[in-house]
């Protein structure tokens, strides 16, 4: 077992209606609140305007930048920036899914400096002061609301990049697993591959941590139940409920304790497919993983065996069997849940390849536990079609 230090300051408040005791929360963080909402869903759904009585309620001013988009831009974070100095905003409070959770995560370091907000991902620079993050989630996938991480674009020069930060754990989440009712079946699947992935990066660390391999391997198998029951009963709050809390303990720290952070290049081959495709993260996830999978079974054969056995049952006697049996199981439940498992499903053909193989490099995807060089990635792309 590696060393690891465990922490996690954000406050979850999970359940039915939890928003409507907000004020209690955010009272005594300030008086003056800068709100990030999405491309629309929070207006149609009755979310936004929930919210905005209840801060009208208990006093709180508010000024609203809207707009995020689904694989969010740097620029965005930057216009909101502008915004929350002008309005001398004292939090950030985030209503929608990790796209807009992630820009609220860069306004709120970027509110206390003069340069781009993209400076961070870039690694010029490091925030030393942050507004506080309140978040209200409203889709169920990328753990960002329990955890110090943020995803944004720069799309003209093919760049997507994570940073991290202590300052970046949201100060209080809010779960309320009624809200992802309204989250149409395909980001729902996507949702559930993104979860599943977070999993999988992970238990592809390094170091010998037999309870954490477990609880990895229940998230996953937890993930395919639910993933599968949700598809028929969008509405069933219990199902959402267990689907929400699975996508925030799938990246919360948890599942790293005694190993490292994982090997996570396949999510460095999806920001490529989302930064040239705007695909959703999870769409490209479902098609990443298995070839990922598929080119390191060798290697990698006893891990998954483990896996067919804990999540599908899977006991062949043959390691190498097993694996690929493993692989085969998870596309399968890919196929039923409607996320892809290959790129010409998401209109993305072999004409494509030189500038897929281009931005890879760009942005050196190589994984950090099993790593690939320049000269793998052509194979490992040729798995996806
Ligand atoms: O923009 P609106 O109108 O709100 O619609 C959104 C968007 O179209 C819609 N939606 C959200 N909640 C809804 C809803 N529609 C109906 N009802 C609701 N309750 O869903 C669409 C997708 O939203 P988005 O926020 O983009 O999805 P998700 O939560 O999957 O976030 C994806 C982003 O997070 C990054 C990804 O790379 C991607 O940019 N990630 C962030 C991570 C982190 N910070 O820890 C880790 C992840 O690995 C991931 O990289
Ligand atoms: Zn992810």
């Amino acid at each position: 077992m590696q060393n690891f230090i465990r922490y996690n300051p954000t406050k979850v408040i999970f359940g039915k209606d939890i928003i409507d005791q907000i004020a209690e929360e955010i009272s005594p963080i300030g008086k003056k609140a800068l709100i990030v909402i999405g491309k629309g869903s929070v207006k149609a759904s009755g979310l936004y305007a929930r919210l905005v009585s209840l801060l009208n309620i208990c006093g709180i001013e508010h000024s609203t930048f809207e707009g995020i988009k689904s694989n969010p831009i740097y620029q965005d974070a930057d216009a909101a920036v502008k915004q929350a100095q002008s309005f001398k905003a004292d939090m950030v409070i985030a209503l929608g899914g990790g796209s807009v959770i992630d820009t609220a995560k860069a306004v709120a370091m970027g509110f206390y400096v003069d340069h781009s907000t993209w400076d961070f991902y870039l690694q010029k620079t490091k925030p030393e002061k942050a507004l506080p993050i309140i978040t209200i989630l409203t889709l169920a996938a990328t753990g960002t609301e329990m955890n110090p991480f943020t995803v944004l674009q720069d799309t003209e020069n093919g760049s997507k990049r994570g940073y991290g930060h202590p300052l970046l754990y949201p100060k209080v989440s809010y779960l309320d697993p009624s809200f992802t009712t309204t989250v149409p079946a395909d980001y729902t699947a996507y949702g559930v591959s993104d979860l599943i992935a977070h999993c999988l990066e992970q238990f592809f660390g390094t170091g010998n941590a037999p309870l954490t391999d477990l609880h990895t391997s229940a998230v996953i198998r937890l993930a395919v139940n639910y993933g599968l029951k949700v598809k028929d009963h969008p509405d069933d709050y219990e199902t959402r409920a267990n689907i929400m809390w699975l996508a925030t303990n799938a990246l919360n720290g948890s599942l790293t304790a005694g190993k490292n952070s994982g090997d996570w290049a396949c999510h460095g081959f999806e920001h490529s497919l989302s930064v040239l495709f705007d695909i959703a993260h999870g769409a490209g996830l479902s098609i990443v993983f298995p070839a990922w999978l598929k080119f390191h079974q060798e290697k990698i054969a006893a891990k998954l065996a483990f896996l067919a056995k804990q999540v599908f049952d899977i006991d062949t006697g043959n390691e190498l069997d097993a694996a690929k049996a493993f692989i085969h199981h998870l596309e399968k439940f890919y196929q039923q849940i409607n996320t892809p498992i290959r790129l010409k499903e998401v209109n993305i053909d072999p004409s494509a390849k030189t500038a897929i193989l281009d931005n890879f490099k760009l942005n050196k995807v190589n994984g950090q536990v099993y790593k690939l060089t320049e000269a793998d990635h052509e194979a490992l792309l040729n798995l996806m079609w």
